[in-house]
């Protein structure tokens, strides 16, 4: 029963996207879903209306999906008391017709918020009703239909202090600027207010293995956790490139002691980026680093969700943020798998075997 209750995983249907008359060949979806593992991916949501293929991929391979842009406060808020949940009912939608869960991304962040918030006079008082009554409206249109959210991302510094966010001509955006670190604090009671059942989770880049910023997290998530706020979890972006990577036997003993608080810890943005032209050689240290990863997530089961942030190099983040970087994703813009989707497929049907 409490596996049940933990786990999206156990109530979706296990080979969606079988190709009709054929044996189909086995996907990251086919084989996790067994495992109850999450395997997911962001989404983004022009290429998922106007891409037939990418559509088909991305059902037929994961069987979780956040939205890359579509749920932030800029999507969701972006004229003052005007909420549009087109771009997150499009999503949650296209998971329902394919039994997939979603994680919801993001109720409060330093970036991607709309101008009237980030350049609003508000006052603490002024500014905290704006954030209750956005993540209450949230999380009411998604009840029942988003499992867990990302409540805050990325609020803190490696040496204790909170994230500013670039807003330009201010220092800072309007959370840490006009509320201080109350706001991270806040947004959890509030978020756990709306809605009971929904699990609330803390989402942060940077932290994946063992260094400062990882000290970090973990003594205020602890901290936190002995004041009662009510966070579910910790969600470790791994934005990795492949000159510098996270190493796996960091990550897992970070998500030892994250599990160890009580929390349950998903890998929520996972993507390597390689120096373009990526070699073979890269494609195949990044294909070990990515089942690697994944090797780590199903040892320990405080991970019970993995995911992407993209699986197409056709639509990614990474060349538009970093220069000269790319070919991040398993699969290529042709939509064909690179080595990476096969490393992972035979890490699952290891487990599956053992
Ligand atoms: O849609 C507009 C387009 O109309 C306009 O012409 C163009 C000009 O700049 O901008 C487009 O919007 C961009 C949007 O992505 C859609 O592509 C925004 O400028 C750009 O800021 C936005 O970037 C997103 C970024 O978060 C900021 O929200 C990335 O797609 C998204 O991948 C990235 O995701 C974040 C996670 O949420 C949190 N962790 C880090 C991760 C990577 O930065």
């Amino acid at each position: 029963m409490f596996i049940v209750l933990l786990s999206p995983m156990a109530l979706l249907p296990w080979f969606p996207g079988v190709a009709s008359g054929g044996e189909a060949a086995p996907s990251l979806r086919s084989l996790a879903s067994p495992l109850e593992l999450s395997i997911g991916t962001c989404v983004n949501g022009r290429t998922l209306r106007s891409d037939g293929e990418y559509r088909r991929v991305l059902a037929r391979e994961f069987n979780s999906v956040t939205s890359e842009n579509g749920m932030k406060w800029r999507a969701i808020q972006p004229r003052r008391g005007e909420f549009d949940f087109s771009r997150a009912d499009a999503l949650m939608e296209f998971a329902e017709e394919n039994g997939m869960a979603v994680r919801g991304h993001t109720l409060v962040w330093h970036s991607y918020n709309p101008a009237w918030l980030e350049e609003g006079e508000w006052s603490p008082e002024e500014l905290r009703g704006l954030m209750r009554e956005h993540i209450f409206k949230t999380l009411d249109h998604c009840r029942g239909r988003v499992y867990c959210w990302d409540v805050v991302n990325e609020a803190w510094t490696e040496d204790g202090g909170l994230q500013k966010g670039t807003v330009t001509g201010r220092s800072g955006s309007v959370w840490p600027r006009i509320l201080g670190e109350e706001y991270v604090e806040l947004a959890f009671r509030l978020a756990r207010e709306a809605d009971p059942d929904v699990k609330l989770f803390y989402n942060d880049f940077g932290f994946e293995g063992m260094n400062a910023k990882s000290e970090t997290v973990y003594a205020k998530l602890k901290a936190s956790l002995a004041k009662g706020v009510p966070i579910d979890g910790v969600g470790l972006q791994m934005h990795v490139s492949l000159d510098d990577p996270v190493k796996p036997e960091e990550l897992s003993a970070n998500i030892r002691r994250l599990g160890e608080l009580g929390l349950e810890v998903h890998i929520t943005e996972l993507d390597i980026r390689i120096k373009e032209p990526a070699t073979e050689e890269d494609l195949r240290n990044q294909a070990r680093l990515f089942s690697d990863y994944l090797r780590v997530c199903l040892e320990d089961e405080a991970c019970p969700s993995f995911t992407l942030w993209g699986f197409t190099d056709r639509s990614s983040w990474i060349p538009g943020f970093f220069e000269g970087y790319g070919s991040a994703a398993p699969f290529g813009r042709d939509l064909n798998p690179k080595p990476a989707h096969g490393a992972m497929l035979e890490v699952l049907r290891e487990r599956l075997e053992s």
